[in-house]
């Protein structure tokens, strides 16, 4: 059994600064809170399966995975892609230590072959990485095939993965956790691509409702997190198409660095800035949002011509404040 000591703890001792990913990450975590020898579950020789891991932060998040020692499950639609990141990861940590698993994530028997093949091999799954997603666009009345494409991804993959996985990991001996990957989208709602909102909405309802769940049962030894990313260039945000990063996003790497260091301090919403955009403008954003309720103004006051003034009133208002 592996000792849970620090787990959730917000120490701050002083500890190495971790490996430099090669490359233009510029976020590093200089003084992480508890060390991976000393963390349970991110932790040498655990086993980290990551859904999505053929691009962007599902791939830096396996190869981050796969430096810190643990085994690693990759699974993505996208076969060729995923082959290399599966050869990338095997220079890393050795072929034993790679399982490759092409998945359709909105297939629920590929998911529970995906399940079968992992237990077969390792018997255990300490990360459960749910990030496989998509961006088609759906407006509100307009793209129902892709509402339903939406959908099928970003909310049922994730429910078939977390419904196929969890009650295996509830059995296991050591502590587990599953990160969930939602969207600022998902949560402030900002017009342009109903269906991606709708479904990372969906996201954050369904992993509050797990946290709490796998929190009120006796012993349990699962913990779930929400990641929030923010502005990231991947697949998703055009690096397929555009060979330079704009200024405003984080690397992959940098994202899923910040990730893991919220992950070790035991946070649940995992709320990621980038070069744009500061947490504390992220918080006023969030408290804006959620105050449209509280205070009876239209949906997404936010964009609404009559609240401009003081929406920008509040936002300089509440930066001073917290600054
Ligand atoms: N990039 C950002 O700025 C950003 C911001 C907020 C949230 N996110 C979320 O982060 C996650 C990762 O996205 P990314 O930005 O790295 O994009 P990406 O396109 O680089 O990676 C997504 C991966 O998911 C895979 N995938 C798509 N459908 C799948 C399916 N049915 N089964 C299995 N795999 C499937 C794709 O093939 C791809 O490899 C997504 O859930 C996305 O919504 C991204």
């Amino acid at each position: 059994m592996i000792p849970r000591s620090n787990h959730g703890s917000r120490s701050r001792n002083g500890s190495p600064m971790r490996p430099a990913f090669p490359g233009t990450a510029s976020y590093r975590p200089d003084n992480i809170s508890i060390t991976d020898d000393l963390h349970p579950v991110i932790h040498a020789g655990r086993v980290a399966l990551i859904t999505g891991a053929a691009s962007g932060i599902g791939r830096a998040a396996a190869l981050e995975f796969a430096k810190l020692g643990l085994k690693v499950a990759i699974a993505d639609v996208n076969e060729e892609k995923l082959q290399g990141v599966g050869k990338a990861l095997a220079a890393t940590i050795g072929e034993a230590n790679v399982l490759v698993v092409p998945t359709n994530v909105s297939k629920l028997e590929e998911v529970i072959r995906l399940r079968d093949r992992v237990y077969e091999q390792w018997g255990e799954v300490a990360v459960l990485m749910n990030n496989a997603g998509i961006g088609d666009k759906g407006t509100s009345w307009d793209g129902i095939e892709n509402w339903r494409k939406v959908f099928d991804v970003n909310l049922f993959g994730i429910i078939n993965v977390q419904q196929t996985f969890v009650p295996s990991m509830l059995h296991q001996e050591n502590p587990a956790i599953v990160i969930n990957t939602g969207s600022k989208q998902g949560i402030t709602n900002p017009p342009g691509n109903a269906a991606y909102n709708a479904s990372k909405a969906a996201v954050k309802s369904l992993t509050e409702g797990l946290a709490h769940e796998l929190r009120e049962r006796p012993n349990s030894d699962v913990t779930a997190h929400l990641f929030i990313p923010g502005w990231t260039f991947t697949g998703l945000t055009g690096s397929d198409s555009k060979a330079e990063k704009p200024a405003g996003a984080w690397t992959p790497e940098e994202t899923v660095l910040y990730m893991l260091d919220k992950v070790r301090e035991g946070e649940f919403y995992i709320l990621v800035p980038d070069n744009e955009t500061k947490r504390e403008v992220d918080q006023l954003r969030i408290m804006w949002a959620a105050a449209d309720i509280a205070e009876g103004r239209p949906a997404l006051s936010r964009w609404h011509p009559n609240y401009k003034a003081l929406y920008e009133e509040y936002m300089r208002e509440g930066m001073a404040q917290l600054e």
